[in-house]
């Protein structure tokens, strides 16, 4: 991927968006020339709300060819892995903690491989970054949630922001090649600043479709991305 897209740029949250209408809400960010689609699974179980499954990720799918960057906030992520996988994201990304073994999360990782699907591994706000070093030679994105997974539009957590240097180091010092990505509470005033620290791919979401002119938000998004 970072062959067919140059990073850093925002990978954009439709959770806050008009989901009645996720069609036009896709065409817009195609229009604004968005390559990220942000996607939050949400069970009601592993997160206290529920979003939309398979059968919505496979519906955008067939009317996008956009980046689908799936985050799945559910519990036992490996029953369904292959449904995701049927769905063609092009990102899918699962929890840490929704996970039983390290032996699980080798075979979660190894199956999303296997489709030529980016695997992603997210961290909640609690859980401390070492926790995911063992699998940083084995995944291609980490996912660092700056904020409690579940709704959108909240306010950064400012002392999850260290992760992202964190890893930025260990990915440096060991060669690693993985994506670091940001999600929650990230708008115009902070994303500098994740940027700086390290993050690759920033995601956005209440910060756009709570504004009122969405395509002047993107802009300024892009504006404030370039190196
Ligand atoms: C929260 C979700 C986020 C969220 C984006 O559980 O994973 O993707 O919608 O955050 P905001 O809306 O704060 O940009
Ligand atoms: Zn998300």
């Amino acid at each position: 991927m970072k062959n067919k897209f140059s990073l850093p740029q925002i990978s954009v949250s439709i959770l806050n968006s008009d989901l009645c209408n996720i069609k036009e809400v896709v065409k817009t960010l195609e229009q604004l020339k968005i390559n990220f689609i942000h996607l939050d699974v949400m069970d009601g179980h592993f997160v206290p709300n529920l979003t939309f499954g398979i059968p919505v990720v496979k519906c955008i799918r067939s009317y996008t060819e956009r980046f689908l960057d799936v985050h799945l906030m559910i519990d036992n992520p490996i029953e369904y892995i292959k449904e995701y996988i049927n769905s063609q994201p092009n990102i899918l990304t699962f929890h840490y903690e929704a996970v039983k073994s390290k032996n699980e999360i080798l075979r979660i990782v190894e199956t999303i491989k296997k489709a030529k699907i980016l695997a992603g591994i997210s961290i909640k706000p609690t859980t401390p970054v070492k926790k995911i070093f063992p699998y940083l030679n084995h995944i291609d994105l980490v996912l660092v949630m700056t904020v409690e997974p579940g709704f959108g539009g909240q306010k950064i957590l400012s002392n999850c922001l260290n992760k992202i240097s964190v890893l930025r180091e260990h990915r440096d010092k060991h060669k690693l090649n993985f994506i670091i990505s940001a999600d929650g509470g990230i708008n115009e005033h902070n994303i500098r600043e994740i940027l700086s620290l390290g993050c690759d791919l920033p995601v956005v979401g209440n910060a756009i479709f709570g504004s009122s002119d969405i395509s002047k938000k993107i802009k300024l998004f892009r504006t404030l991305t370039l190196k």
